[in-house]
């Protein structure tokens, strides 16, 4: 088990949340997985005990284990579930009404296609759309997120920049993208207030030797940055 409340490693006093690792008992092993300590940190600043939380893009279920050990209230879908505790749900269609009033949305979505091939590819995935529906699809589901959480409630974006990623993707994306300014936009036109911007940077472990040499081949940069807006509902 994790460490208990007494001991507060985990907690991030500034807006620079790094963390080397993931906490083994939070999800497990899984493509996209984000370290379960970012998201212990949003329920403590953003929740209190037996808060709802809503995560329409579950994975491997970090932010289930991690409401469960803090004691909130957890409703967690994915369109292709890697465990039996998580629905299946394609939030395309919206929020199920269960999680009308909800205290806190946590959003992971697929960064567009940077893991198209891991991803499902049916008929509703966030990761196998052109950049326009998927810009279409996100602030679809921005405006959704904003009917569903509770006033003064929150949400909570969690994503990085593909123009920064390595190899393909980066080649491919011949004109600047930023999916943590477009989700911005698309949450001030929802009616969204900014609270934080908080970064939590990727570590070099992820670049392989090719990358590197890659990039100083091509005087490329690559890319650590990835970005958690929390925004909420109301002043
Ligand atoms: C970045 S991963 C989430 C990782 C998760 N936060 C974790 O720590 O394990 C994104 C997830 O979104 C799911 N997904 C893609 N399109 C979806 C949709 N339309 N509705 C629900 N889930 C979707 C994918 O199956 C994938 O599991």
């Amino acid at each position: 088990m994790p460490n208990d409340e007494s001991d507060r490693r985990w907690l991030k006093l500034t807006t620079l949340w790094n963390f080397s690792s993931c906490e083994p008992a939070f999800g497990f092993p899984f493509p996209g997985r984000i370290p379960g300590q970012i998201v212990r940190n949003v329920l403590y600043y953003f929740t209190g005990p037996n808060a709802l939380v809503v995560d329409p893009f579950g994975g491997s279920g970090t932010t289930l284990d991690v409401c469960r050990h803090m004691e909130r209230r957890c409703l967690i879908y994915d369109l292709q579930p890697s465990r039996d505790d998580i629905t299946k749900y394609d939030i395309s269609h919206g929020f199920p009404k269960e999680a009308q009033g909800c205290d806190l949305i946590f959003l992971d979505p697929p960064y567009w296609r940077q893991k198209r091939g891991k991803y499902p590819k049916e008929e509703g995935s966030f990761s196998v759309v052109s950049l326009d529906e998927f810009n279409r699809k996100m602030e679809k589901l921005i405006s959704d997120c904003y009917d569903t959480v509770k006033e003064g409630g929150y949400t909570a974006l969690f994503s990085q920049n593909p123009t920064e990623l390595r190899g393909k993707m980066a080649v491919s994306c011949r004109h600047y993208v930023d999916h943590v300014i477009d989700g911005y936009e698309f949450f001030i036109r929802a009616g969204f207030s900014p609270v934080y911007r908080i970064n939590c940077p990727l570590t070099w472990e992820q670049f392989a030797g090719f990358d590197v040499k890659d990039a100083k081949a091509n005087k490329r940069l690559l890319g650590l940055v990835r970005d958690l807006l929390i925004m909420k509902k109301g002043p």
